[in-house]
């Protein structure tokens, strides 16, 4: 089996939307590994978000995602599972996200589109290895 890094974002566990998107993720027949509610630091969400450094949205992301507390999970499921997470996440842009999916029926800011997901099998093992060490290899 593949798994994938999912995090609700601080918006999604402010707004009691946590529950709702793991009930997505489950539905589609996703298993889940771990779940942890973490106050993410800043160091931590650096290293998450490293590939945007320098970016004009890159002070504002880390402050949104230390804000609060994330919902971090790890879900399982087929090869490419990433993809499969990323297809029920939709795009970063809300107003691009297809209804059906989780921004696009929950989100209406790109700032606060309530999910991340690892963009490849990559990014799933390094993040898991991030946030869950002892699941990490
Ligand atoms: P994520 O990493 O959070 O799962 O989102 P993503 O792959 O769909 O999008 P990505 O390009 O990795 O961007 C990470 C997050 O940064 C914020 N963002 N803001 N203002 C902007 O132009 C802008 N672009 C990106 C979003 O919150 C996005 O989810
Ligand atoms: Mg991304």
């Amino acid at each position: 089996m593949n798994r994938t890094l999912v995090i609700c974002k601080p918006d999604a566990v402010e707004r009691g939307l946590a529950g709702e998107i793991v009930a997505r993720l489950e539905r589609k027949r996703l298993r889940l590994v771990a779940a942890e509610l973490r106050l993410l630091d800043r160091a931590t969400a650096a290293r998450h978000y490293a590939e945007h450094e320098g970016k004009p949205f890159y002070e504002g992301l880390l402050a949104f995602i230390t804000r609060s507390p994330v919902m971090l999970l790890v879900v399982e499921g087929p090869p490419e599972t990433w993809r499969i997470v990323r297809a029920l996440m939709g795009a970063t842009d809300p107003a691009d996200a297809a209804p059906g999916t989780i921004r696009g029926d929950l989100a209406i800011e790109t700032t606060e589109n309530l999910v991340h997901g690892s963009d490849s099998a990559a990014s799933a093992a390094r993040e898991i290895a991030l946030f869950f060490p002892a699941l990490a290899g």
